[in-house]
């Protein structure tokens, strides 16, 4: 039985659970290049449980335990060290004793004897050894509230080990962003729904999950989105789900936070159809090629396996008729602005660096534009207007006449056919008749407007790697220029390994593209500019660029470099990601320095199942 004033924070799995904290190690740390052998805790706490036997079915890796440490004294005796069990393993002693080199007919003999023993409660013969780590937070009991203080102390050795209960788990993780978000908090019931438009949970906790009410999970969306996050496993592991999970979160239940989807492999249409399909949220798909119909729109989208039969007609018929598609146009030069001379200035001159006259002749060729910009009160930035054309050839070439410029040259070819120019001062009236292309300039214009969500389906690696330079720089820019903050846009990079490659592995495009997404990710938080990288296989990603994500999903990686990696970069403790293994489709290992109500404190949750959203009435009639 636990303490009576201890049941309400800690539960003994209705007696079954009693245990104590048997050894402190100390782990020896490797010398050794930390990418290759991961990260673990500095302490391993080992607990020795008797025997229970439905025990084992209820212990899971993962669970939060608590035991009394030096500082108690101070605290009434209710100040404890928080670990997390990373390991489970049940002892038979007489198998303990079992040699393997015993006559072999005795050793079967004890085998096939000890069988029967697991299914009673004889604690003489069988023990459940816990290896757990600790979580570097204290928990101080004060009456029903809780306190946790960053750091580690030293566990008591021999001291009763607890198992934190349902509603600590709860007020733990989710009180506080409870109150963030604006909703109720109530300590004697949880309330919560997987609807995805009423609950901003993003699933359940894994611990306890088997019971009628689980613990949903929830994050804070502005500080995930601010600071980042990635999300980590292999193929079919559920990243996409995951993904459009939070991201119709995001939408939903924050004011105005913006989404960029750079959506390679053409997946986001499908996943998210409920929100493209929805009158109040103003949203876009940009495809490659203009699309002719419904129909065709449902053949270029991937769909998951489980949909493959389903009619999603109707709710394509609504996207198509509310506008939300449009094509992706290559920009067209866009008619030369103030700015263009003079960088075609600097150009000539570096062109004609060992020929005096010529530099002469550019310099006072800059003057006469300079003078113009200033006496027309110009911007730079603006287009350039036939009546400056004009004059910019005439002078351009009385200075070329003036210092006596070679004839046949290059200057004074460019100096005699500025007024030429005029000619690509017509296009933008062009542009404007096609609504539906869409070149980057106008997709900046639709982020700038009251559009939420912009979904790049584009398959072909050069375009959509060209649009996240282009509106990454361009975005990262203009928020510099303009000091702003707000609305919060995130750019979403599923397939991350096309976006942000190591540097070493990348060439032209795809270097220009990790180093512009690494500065976006590196500088963005102080301009509300975030960043989501989803992947399959980190260990040939920019490592700069990871180091930027504050908050990491981790599903299962097969191959042990990959989870080495993520251990080294993210500080998670080896043991507990090996967990990762196990999961299935949709769980994950949690770990935040700033979105979740536990700071580094890494969890196992269930995400909600994004597909489950699309089965909705409501979600496809986007109501
Ligand atoms: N949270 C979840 N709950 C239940 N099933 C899921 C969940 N997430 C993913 N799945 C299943 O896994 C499949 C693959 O998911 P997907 O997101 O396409 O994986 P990935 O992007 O990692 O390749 C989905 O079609 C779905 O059936
Ligand atoms: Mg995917």
């Amino acid at each position: 039985m636990l303490e009576v004033e201890l049941n309400k924070h800690f539960t003994d799995l209705e007696n079954r659970f009693d245990a104590r904290l048997s050894a402190v190690l100390a782990v020896r740390r490797t010398e050794v290049s930390a990418e290759t052998t991961g990260f673990s805790a500095k302490y391993e706490c080992r607990v020795k449980a008797q025997y229970q036997k439905d025990l084992m079915g209820l212990l899971e890796e993962g669970m939060l335990l608590a035991v009394r440490n030096f500082k108690a004294k101070k605290h009434g005796n209710k100040r404890f060290t928080l670990l997390e069990i990373s390991r489970i393993g049940p002892e038979h002693f007489g198998l303990q004793g079992l040699s393997d080199t015993s006559y072999y007919p005795y050793q079967f003999e004890i085998i096939e004897q000890s069988m029967s023993d697991w299914d009673t409660d004889d604690k003489a013969t069988m023990m459940i050894q816990i290896s757990a780590i600790p979580l570097n937070y204290d928990l101080i009991i004060t009456g029903n509230d809780h306190q946790y203080t960053k750091g580690f102390t030293y566990p008591v050795v021999g001291e009763r080990v607890f198992i934190l209960n349902k509603n600590t788990i709860h007020r733990m993780y989710n009180r506080q962003l409870l109150q963030e978000l604006g909703l109720p908090w109530d300590d004697s019931k949880i309330v919560t729904d997987p609807d995805a438009r009423k609950d901003p949970r993003i699933g359940v906790i894994k611990m306890f999950q088997e019971e009628k009410e689980p613990i949903p999970i929830y994050v804070s969306y502005e500080r995930l989105a601010r600071y980042h996050f990635g999300v980590f496993s292999f193929t079919g592991g559920g990243k996409s789900n995951l993904v459009s999970n939070i991201l119709r979160r995001v939408l939903y239940h924050t004011k105005d936070t913006k989404v960029v989807i750079f959506d390679i492999s053409m997946e986001y249409p499908f996943l998210l159809q409920d929100v493209f399909a929805d009158k109040s949220m103003k949203s876009k798909i940009i495809t490659e090629i203009p699309v002719a119909d419904p129909e065709h729109f449902r053949k270029i989208i991937v769909t998951p396996r489980k949909f493959e039969k389903v009619d999603i007609t109707p709710t394509l018929q609504t996207i198509w008729k509310l506008g939300r598609l449009g094509h992706y146009v290559e920009g067209t030069d866009h008619p030369p602005t103030y700015e263009d001379v003079l960088e075609d200035i600097k150009r000539l001159s570096e062109d004609e660096a060992k020929r005096a006259v010529s530099l002469n002749a550019i310099a006072s060729i800059k003057i006469k534009v300079l003078q113009w910009i200033k006496e027309h009160k110009v911007e730079r930035s603006q287009t350039v207007t036939k009546a400056f054309l004009d004059y910019l050839q005439t002078e351009a070439v009385a200075a070329c006449d003036k210092f006596k410029v070679w004839k046949t040259g290059g200057l004074y070819g460019w100096a005699s056919t500025r007024a030429e120019l005029a000619n690509f001062l017509e296009p933008e009236e062009e542009k404007k008749k096609d609504d539906n292309s869409y070149s980057a300039e106008k997709l900046v214009e639709l982020l700038e407007g009251d559009t939420r969500l912009l979904c790049l389906s584009i398959v072909e690696p050069s375009i959509v790697k060209q649009l996240a330079i282009t509106l990454t720089s361009d975005m990262l820019r203009h928020r510099k220029r303009q000091f702003q903050v707000d609305p919060q846009i995130l750019f979403v990079f599923d397939e991350a390994q096309e976006f942000i490659p190591a540097y070493d592995k990348a060439r032209g495009i795809d270097s220009t593209c990790t180093q512009r997404i690494e500065t976006l990710l590196r500088q963005g938080r102080k301009y509300g500019l975030g960043g989501c990288v989803a992947t399959q296989r980190i260990a040939y990603l920019n490592t700069n660029a990871l180091q930027q994500l504050h908050t990491y999903f981790v599903g299962p990686l097969p191959r042990p470099y990959d989870r080495s990696l993520v251990s080294s970069t993210f500080t998670i403790d080896q043991g507990i990601l090996e967990k990762t293994l196990e999961f299935a489709p949709g769980q994950w290992l949690l770990s935040s320095y700033i979105a979740t109500g536990m700071e580094n404190v890494p969890i196992f949750i269930t995400a909600d199942n994004s597909e489950d959203e699309l089965e909705k009435p409501t979600g496809k009639s986007g109501a």
